[in-house]
């Protein structure tokens, strides 16, 4: 019986068991190469049917200030690779766009209340978060427009870096308490390093860093690695960048492969084996209020995030200063 993704079945459950696909055409041509990785991926994931449960609680904030990078496409796309092999995963959507609001399905019009009210006005977290209707074990912390002032108003209230910190340590100690603890907390930054993001990496313990495979890729990086230092060392010791994803790899050209091997060479193994494909199904996705899971769970965008989930669940928390990485 072919294994089942959690997301009904999977066009890559008809390659399991026949390793020796005959594609009826010269193995040594790229589109062969390509064709034989995307049945070795599809082999790989389809293997793990569940995740190692971490020892405690992993909070992950997923930033980059610089925009467009797939901070949003990440946090939705691996938190729904966790849930999708029996994890409880909780997202929360920082941006004001509601980017990932929107991906996950959930309401985030003008007015509804989501992280604003929690963090501005101090309401628990309790009555806010929302169970994404299409992934069990999966729930959102929404963000509507109304976030867009916060930046602002947050200024002038008391203790205005670790108020999404108090809030969230609440609400996962109050979960814990009842038997339902959260695995992963995936907070989704907009692109900025403002108060939102300051409030992100003082909850959270983790920092996923997406890396588009472009030319710009590594300008901003240097500044956004100096803020994580200054959170470190006067707000939250312990943050670290634990992860980096390369994200909108294409494999044709030059310039993609030129990028992730500056990347590799800068921040070695916090880098990710699994590289993200530029892919149309994980961009296609969000119109359909969808992760790329749930919209295609076969297709090669869906199979790299899985990987890219299963890696993280692997490697234990990597301490890494800015220092240490450099030396
Ligand atoms: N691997 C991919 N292949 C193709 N398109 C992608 C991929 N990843 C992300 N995209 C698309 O690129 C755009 C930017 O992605 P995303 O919204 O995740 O970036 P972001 O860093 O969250 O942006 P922002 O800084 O505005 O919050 C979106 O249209 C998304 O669908
Ligand atoms: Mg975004």
């Amino acid at each position: 019986m072919p294994v089942s993704d959690g997301f009904g079945p999977s066009p890559a459950a008809s390659y399991r068991g026949d390793r020796s696909v005959s594609f009826g055409f010269d193995r040594e041509t790229p589109l062969a190469t390509e064709a034989q990785e995307h049945v070795s991926q599809a082999l790989r994931v389809q293997a793990a049917t569940q995740f190692a449960k971490p020892a405690e609680t992993r909070v992950f904030v997923v930033a980059n200030q610089k925009g467009g990078v797939g901070k949003t496409t990440t946090t939705v796309n691996i938190a729904a690779a966790f849930a999708s092999r029996g994890l409880r995963v909780l997202v929360v959507d920082l941006d004001p766009q509601g980017n990932a609001s929107t991906a996950l399905n959930i309401e985030h019009t003008e007015g509804t209340p989501g992280v604003y009210e929690a963090i501005v006005e101090g309401r628990d977290l309790d009555g806010l978060v929302r169970d994404c209707p299409d992934i069990p074990g999966l729930s959102v912390l929404p963000a509507s427009i109304d976030l867009a002032g916060a930046e602002i108003e947050l200024v002038s209230l008391v203790a205005r870096e670790t108020r999404l910190d108090k809030a969230l340590q609440k609400h996962l100690a109050r979960l814990e308490n009842a038997g339902q603890r959260v695995d992963y907390v995936l907070i989704d930054c907009p692109p900025s390093l403002g108060l939102l993001t300051i409030n992100a990496m003082v909850a959270g313990r983790e920092v996923l860093i997406p890396i588009q495979c472009e030319y710009y890729a590594l300008e901003g990086l240097g500044q956004l690695v100096r803020s994580i230092e200054l959170i470190r060392a006067h707000l939250n010791p312990q943050l670290a960048i634990s992860t980096i994803l390369l994200t909108m790899y294409d494999a044709r050209t030059k310039l993609s492969a030129g990028v992730a091997e500056n990347v590799r060479k800068h921040f070695s193994e916090t880098v990710l084996k699994t590289a993200i494909p530029r892919s149309v199904r994980i961009s296609e996705a969000p119109s359909y209020r969808q992760t790329v899971l749930t919209y295609d769970g076969g297709s090669s965008g869906a199979l790299s995030y899985l990987e890219a989930a299963r890696e993280i669940t692997e490697c234990a928390t990597q301490k890494k200063t800015l220092k240490e990485m450099q030396s």
